[in-house]
């Protein structure tokens, strides 16, 4: 699960969105969302998986046998996860074209590295149509060995390595002092000034993208824990590693970024493949090692999240048709090509698209993290606030928390978790 939740989202949306939202303010709220709604949220899903135990649509038909068929379309969500699949492993793929970049030449100026990523996405179809079939491929692949001895044992290696280098990379962008303490200010004193209802709108989005929530991704790995689990600690842990890596991810990023004078609003791409690109080019050769670590680091990150997307509907396909996963993610693997070649076709100038001024990227993206997963994250916390029994509830965790925080934690999943969701969704649709 946590290999699921730490990816782009922590690697690249998240200092992104601290660099345009005015540093560490963004960052204290990001907290509070994740522990006040997040964290209450992820323990419902949790119980979901674990108390149904099978594919998230049979997980819901069987708990609530009395209205099954109406209760089943909640698993549905896991479109969602597909969905966000496909422009996940574009970014996945521009990230591997710059691991290859980076053993060869990286641009100097950040007028070329501009050029360069401009050119990769709306110049280069060849390119990348290539780096987003390999990553393509290599996600179906390991998904296709299953759970146990593909998704898990492929988390297992390349989340410590992600680790490793990222420690790394922090201890030599400390030798940056300047760049190192103006970018710990930047990431630690807050400016509340900052936080508008707009910024609490992508925080929560960000937040439920970042724990890969409401598109039952979590309760399908859930499914397949073992008992003992400690279902709390496991919680804590991964919201913990989660933040670390997003924070740790945000120093590196920003010490260069300070350290070279760049632009600290630059947007996603911008941050990633211009300016930090640029940056390393002009290191030289230390430069070089360092992209490779971290278009690497990144690689890693995006690979493991993605294998968590492509899971639940594999897992529903295999259930309800009883065909083997091979068939089930040769079906959502023609879906899921088709949509990321549609993102590549909607840059590639040529046959460049909008809809509604927006990218086909930019919809799938926005459709995902603002509006399917806060949803989502409202229906799963309803039905294991008032449809699941309370009892079945305290008995999976009872055993990990006593009977107050239990109490406040089925509070405020029934009312302030739905309530909060709603009202800042609302805001962002009626404004
Ligand atoms: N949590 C992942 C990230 O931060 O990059 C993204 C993600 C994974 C979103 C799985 C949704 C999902 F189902």
């Amino acid at each position: 699960m946590a290999g699921s939740a730490v990816g782009l989202g922590n690697a690249w949306k998240f200092p992104t969105m601290v660099g345009n939202n005015g540093g560490s303010a963004f960052i204290v709220l990001y907290l509070l969302l994740t522990f006040g709604i997040a964290f209450v949220a992820f323990l419902a899903e949790l119980s979901i998986g674990r108390l149904g135990g099978t594919d998230p649509v049979h997980s819901f038909e069987k708990l609530a046998p009395k209205n099954k068929n109406r209760w089943s379309l909640a698993g549905f969500f896991m479109i969602g996860a597909i969905l966000i699949a496909s422009f996940y492993m574009l970014v996945i793929g521009w990230i591997l074209k710059y691991v290859f970049l980076s053993f060869s030449s990286l641009p100097n100026t950040t007028e070329e590295a501009g050029a360069m990523f401009g050119s990769l996405i709306s110049n280069e179809f060849f390119n990348s149509f290539l780096c987003f079939t390999s990553v393509f491929c290599m996600v179906f692949f390991v998904v296709s060995k299953g759970i146990k001895s593909g998704i898990e044992r492929l988390n297992v290696w390349m989340m410590p390595s992600l680790f490793i280098l990222l420690i790394v990379m922090l201890a030599y962008s400390v030798s940056y002092t300047d760049g190192f303490i103006q970018a710990a200010k930047f990431l630690f004193i807050p400016d509340l000034c900052k936080i508008t209802p707009d910024v609490v709108l992508s925080a929560l989005g960000l937040a439920f993208f970042s724990l890969s929530m409401g598109v039952c991704v979590i309760p399908t790995y859930a499914a397949s824990l073992s008992d003992g689990t400690n279902l709390v600690k496991s919680t804590l842990s991964i919201i913990f590693i989660n933040i670390l890596v997003g924070i740790m991810m945000g120093l590196v990023v920003f010490t260069f970024v300070f350290a070279y004078g760049a632009d600290t609003t630059q947007a996603g791409p911008g941050l990633i493949f211009v300016s930090l690109a640029t940056l390393f080019a002009k290191m030289g050769f230390v430069g070089n090692v360092l992209a490779v670590a971290f278009f690497i680091s990144l690689l890693f990150a995006g690979v493991t999240s993605a294998v968590s997307m492509i899971e639940p509907f594999t897992f529903y396909l295999i259930n309800k048709f009883k065909i083997s996963r091979k068939l089930a993610l040769t079906y959502i693997g023609v879906f899921v090509y088709i949509l990321g070649i549609l993102c590549i076709v909607s840059f590639y100038e040529p046959t460049s698209f909008t809809i509604l001024n927006k990218s086909f990227f930019d919809i799938l993206d926005y459709f995902t993290s603002n509006i399917l997963m806060p949803i989502g994250a409202i229906v799963f916390s309803y039905f294991v606030g008032f449809i699941l029994k309370k009892e079945s509830l305290y008995i999976l965790f009872g055993n990990f928390m006593n009977k107050l925080i239990f109490e406040c934690w089925y509070f405020s999943l029934r009312y302030i978790v739905p309530i909060a969701i709603l009202a800042i969704a609302l805001y962002q649709i009626l404004k």
